[in-house]
């Protein structure tokens, strides 16, 4: 008989918990949800685990992995954490901030989740079923986002499901991610520490504790050539910018007031009250229900590019980037 490949879904009780725990425990692929985005775990000390998560994905061997960890107590075990580390860890975890740190010496870390660095990203979420789950396991869980490598990032179980399908052996079903953007960057093994990836967490809430912080080269307050940018959280649908309407065929995405911003085959507003995290927890659904609609393009409005603004707008110009 065929075994049944179709992914368990799991409920985020205790005995649903538990559940998943024994799974990850065992190198099973199981997707769960942060305040962020969802996770495709996988016990990070298990290379063929690790390996497993990457074919799932079909990511790039070279993109490392981030560790997650219950607190900073067990975080410690699995990186080096200098005074600034710390002092960030002390301020925003548990939350939406991952740090690259120094990996020691003799890790049991797989080093699949460095993809050979000598550095690894650690967060602690702040997700109660994250929490839960991460205990349960009891052990450090690699969780790329939960969706094939280069599309757009999950906010719901659902979207797990669409997006992975029979590639994940059990999905846990809490709800939609509260921040919906993935958690900010910051790669502190360097002398100057650089933000990698903008997300909830602030360089300026950062810098008030640690000191000048740079953004990195992808930095969207120092844009490249758009065909320098990496296509990624694409939907199907081409992606135009900064519309000021739709044209022909476009569905349209808005942000704020929209009475007079025309057109859309569908349409979606991001926030009608122009609330910037409204927005980001909207942003990759919305992407997703425009891309269902069949419409060839999305037109999409402009966002502010303050506070969280610059992460929506870090995804939303990767997303209209040239798709290779
Ligand atoms: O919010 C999030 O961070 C979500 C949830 C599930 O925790 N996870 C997530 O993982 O977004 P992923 O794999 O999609 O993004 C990890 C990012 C990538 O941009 C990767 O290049 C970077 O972290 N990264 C991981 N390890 C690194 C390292 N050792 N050095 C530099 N960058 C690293
Ligand atoms: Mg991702």
């Amino acid at each position: 008989p065929v075994a049944d490949k179709r992914p368990a879904l799991l409920p985020t009780t205790p005995t649903g918990i538990a559940r998943a725990g024994e799974l990850l425990r065992a190198g099973k692929l199981v997707a769960f949800p942060t305040e962020t985005v969802y996770g495709l775990g996988g016990d990070a000390t298990d290379d063929r685990a690790v390996a497993a998560i990457f074919a799932a994905k079909g990511r790039p061997q070279f993109n490392p992995l981030i560790a997650h960890l219950p607190d900073l107590a067990a975080a410690q075990s699995w990186a080096l954490f200098d005074e600034r580390a710390l002092e960030l860890a002390h301020q925003f975890w548990p939350g939406p901030l991952t740090m690259v740190l120094p990996r020691p010496a003799n890790s049991a870390l797989s080093l699949l989740v460095s993809a050979g660095l000598d550095s690894v990203a650690i967060r602690v979420p702040g997700h109660p079923v994250a929490q839960a789950l991460l205990r349960a396991a009891g052990r450090p869980i690699a969780a790329p986002s939960a969706n094939r490598s280069g599309a757009v990032s999950p906010t719901t179980p659902h979207h797990v499901l669409e997006s992975l399908g029979d590639r994940v052996d059990a999905v846990v079903t809490g709800g939609k991610c509260a921040v919906g953007l993935e958690s900010t960057v910051i790669d502190l093994t360097g002398p100057e520490p650089v933000v990698l990836r903008p997300g909830a967490v602030l360089p300026e809430e950062m810098e008030r504790l640690i000191g000048p912080v740079r953004m990195s080269a992808g930095d969207p307050t120092a844009p490249k050539a758009p065909g320098q940018l990496e296509s990624h959280y694409a939907p199907n649908a081409a992606v135009r910018l900064n519309a000021k309407s739709a044209e022909e065929g476009e569905a349209l995405l808005t942000f704020g007031p929209d009475r007079f911003v025309f057109g859309g085959t569908a349409r979606l507003n991001l926030s009608p009250q122009g609330d910037l995290n409204e927005a980001a927890a909207n942003l990759f659904s919305h992407l997703r229900q425009l891309d269902q609609s069949g419409a060839p393009r999305i037109a999409v409005m402009a966002i502010p590019d303050e506070g969280l603004g610059v992460a929506i707008n870090d995804r939303l110009r990767r997303a209209a980037a040239p798709r290779s």
